[in-house]
């Protein structure tokens, strides 16, 4: 997955399993589990990333999953947006020791300041920041018309769309489907948000296409 960028995927598993577990970005019992559960589970949202597209990471913590994806995709432009400001004295430590053409940014999703500077992405990418509906909320006016948030998700990621589903719409999304990724205790499942083309329809509410729909990648 990370090809000629392995050996810094390697560092950045390193820099995580000492310097990341004593500032506490990472829990120490996540450190046996880096690569399958965080590493390769962060680098498969690039499945779902067209080429040469600009990333917005929301609520990126310890580089999740902004970093794998930067690494495994040097040809996306990738911005890492994290409020607090110990994390993002972290991503910035990270993004120099990895020698990473990527931005730190400070802020929260939602704030107009945010969506001042970061304007609109190609791709929002976000994991374990917030249910879907919310996180949608958030995210959708940093995706430009056309554009789409990826969210990982767990197991209950097809419940959570239906849950959610009218949330959804009112934020703009036009379709919605859900990707597995990889098999058994290792399946990472991203929730496909696709914002409608048409910038008038944003966040007016019905946007539907289908919903909830599945596909799963069998190529990993
Ligand atoms: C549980 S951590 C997950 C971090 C990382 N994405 C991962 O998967 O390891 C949630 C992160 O989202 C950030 N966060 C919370 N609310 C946010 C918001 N409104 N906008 C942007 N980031 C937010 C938190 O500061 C925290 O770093």
């Amino acid at each position: 997955m990370f090809g000629d960028a392995l050996p810094r995927a390697r560092r950045f598993a390193e820099l995580l399993a000492g310097p990341g577990r004593e500032q506490g970005v990472i829990g120490p019992r996540e450190i046996p589990r880096l690569w399958d559960r965080h590493l390769v589970n962060s680098a498969y949202v690039g499945r779902v990333v067209p080429p040469g597209s600009s990333v917005l990471d929301v609520g990126s913590g310890a580089g999740l999953p902004g970093i794998p994806l930067a690494l495994s995709r040097p040809d996306l432009r990738v911005v890492l947006l994290e409020p607090m400001a110990r994390r993002v004295a972290w991503l910035e430590e990270v993004v120099a020791a990895l020698d990473l053409d990527v931005t730190v940014r400070r802020g929260r999703a939602e704030e107009r300041e945010t969506r001042r500077a970061c304007g609109e992405s190609d791709v929002v990418t976000a994991r374990a920041v917030a249910p879907i509906g919310r996180l949608a909320a958030w995210a959708m006016p940093l995706v430009r018309p056309g554009g789409r948030l990826a969210a990982l998700k767990g197991a209950s990621a097809h419940d959570e769309v239906r849950r959610d589903a009218d949330d959804l719409h009112a934020a703009g999304a036009a379709d919605i489907e859900v990707v597995e990724c990889g098999a058994g205790d290792a399946t990472t499942h991203i929730v496909v948000v696709h914002r409608t083309e048409r910038r008038s329809a944003t966040g007016s509410g019905p946007g539907a296409g289908r919903r909830g729909r599945g596909r799963k990648d069998r190529s990993s």
